[in-house]
């Protein structure tokens, strides 16, 4: 039995719209002389890579730029971004877009700081130091990776993703500017709050840390009274304003509280973890190349389903912050915020079933035994995953 938590965090979390104003005080704070920025085409098309470089241009300072991030970045993509900004000697890194540029840029700080490849620094507590400071500009409500201590990179022999998790990885500052979402498109906006909304629930669902039994020093810990707090508020912000971002795009009040969402989801999962929903996805992923939060949002009625009888109190509570009356009796609360993730999946337009993304019946064994090897995400789950009962609970969400 654990008996102690601990918390870790971005080392600054500035938040607010017009926050990219902020962008060259805190460099100097850092004292760096050259910086570059690492983000993808579409953001660069969206102009938002030309708004951070106005800002720090007007400021006297012009950053080298790597623009070609990809979704899910391979191998090749990491070590061609690695070249390129070698030659400058950046001593700062922008990671300025969603959850595959900032996990791109942590790979490229690690690489650039202390040397070797990426496979030399997969698993936990690799990383022999701290890397170059990064500041971790998200424009999407969802990653999480501006706070995390986690980079996942497709391998080049395996084909499989491969992460790199060390708290030495969590971005210096992490800085959210709501404006820089406003132009996100419905179905990245719905995709994106899903994942923030999963990572929430997930992590308020987990298995309280004294009983994980991990050993060692894990850096997903299970849930502790600081996770259950940040996830409680998270879970409330991100279900009453995910529908509002997602159909009125430009209402800056819902995407400024989407953003709040997304960071405090981000504070608590990257300390509790994630679960058997983010176990079943990866697998789920690989057979129907969908995004993350469609297919994470996709199975998370199904992972409460499976999980409500180990912890039936927690799952009442996450039906009132979903909006179940309270005076209600436990079960109709519990069941109350199922039927409500399935409506508010219908609400975004995103599907509730595994047929819909291109599932088959046949697959489910496969998925159900990948998703039981991976022991990290499932010793966090409250219900310890029996293989016959999630073939069954797969079967039902065909
Ligand atoms: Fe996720």
């Amino acid at each position: 039995m654990q008996d102690a938590w601990k918390f870790n965090s971005a080392g600054q979390i500035v938040f607010g719209n017009g926050a990219v104003q902020r962008i060259p005080a805190l460099i100097s704070r850092f004292g760096a002389r050259q910086v570059a920025i690492i983000t993808d085409p579409g953001v660069e098309r969206a102009g938002l890579l030309g708004k951070v470089e106005a800002v720090l241009r007007a400021a006297g300072c012009t950053p080298q730029v790597y623009a070609q991030a990809m979704p899910e970045p391979d191998m090749a993509s990491v070590l061609a971004c690695c070249a390129q900004l070698r030659s400058a000697g950046p001593d700062l890194l922008i990671a300025l877009g969603g959850g595959s540029s900032i996990d791109l840029t942590k790979i490229v700080a690690l690489l650039l700081s202390h040397g070797g490849h990426p496979s030399d620094y997969y698993g936990e507590n690799k990383v022999p130091g701290k890397i170059m400071p990064i500041i971790a500009i998200p424009t999407t409500a969802g990653t999480g990776s501006e706070v995390s201590p986690v980079a996942i990179v497709t391998d080049d022999k395996t084909q499989m993703k491969a992460g790199i998790s060390d708290n030495q990885l969590r971005p210096a500052v992490a800085l959210l500017d709501p404006e820089l979402t406003l132009g996100l498109p419905p179905y990245i906006t719905a995709c994106t709050g899903m994942d923030a909304l999963t990572q929430a629930i997930e992590a308020y669902y987990g298995k309280d840390y004294r009983y994980v039994g991990a050993g060692g020093d894990p850096i997903y810990q299970g849930s502790n009274p600081m996770t259950d707090m940040l996830a409680e508020r998270a879970i409330g912000l991100i279900a009453e304003n995910l529908p509002v971002a997602v159909h009125q795009g430009r209402n800056l009040e819902a995407r400024s509280n989407m953003m709040l969402g997304n960071i405090l989801s981000a504070l608590a999962f990257s300390n509790s973890g994630v679960s058997w929903v983010h176990a079943v996805a990866y697998p789920v992923a690989e057979r129907a190349p969908r995004p993350h939060g469609e297919v994470v949002g996709l199975l998370l009625p199904y992972g409460m389903e499976y999980n409500a009888v180990a912890a039936p109190d927690r799952f009442a509570r996450i039906g009132e912050l979903l909006g179940e009356s309270r005076e209600a009796a436990r079960e109709a609360r519990i069941q109350g915020g199922i039927d409500r993730i399935f409506r508010l999946l219908g609400v975004l337009g995103l599907p509730s079933r595994l047929s819909q993304i291109g599932i088959r019946g046949d697959q489910i064994d496969a998925i159900v035994d990948s998703s039981m090897t991976i022991e990290r995400l499932n010793r966090l789950n409250p219900r310890t995953p029996v293989r016959e009962d999630l073939v069954r609970l797969l079967e039902r969400a065909l």
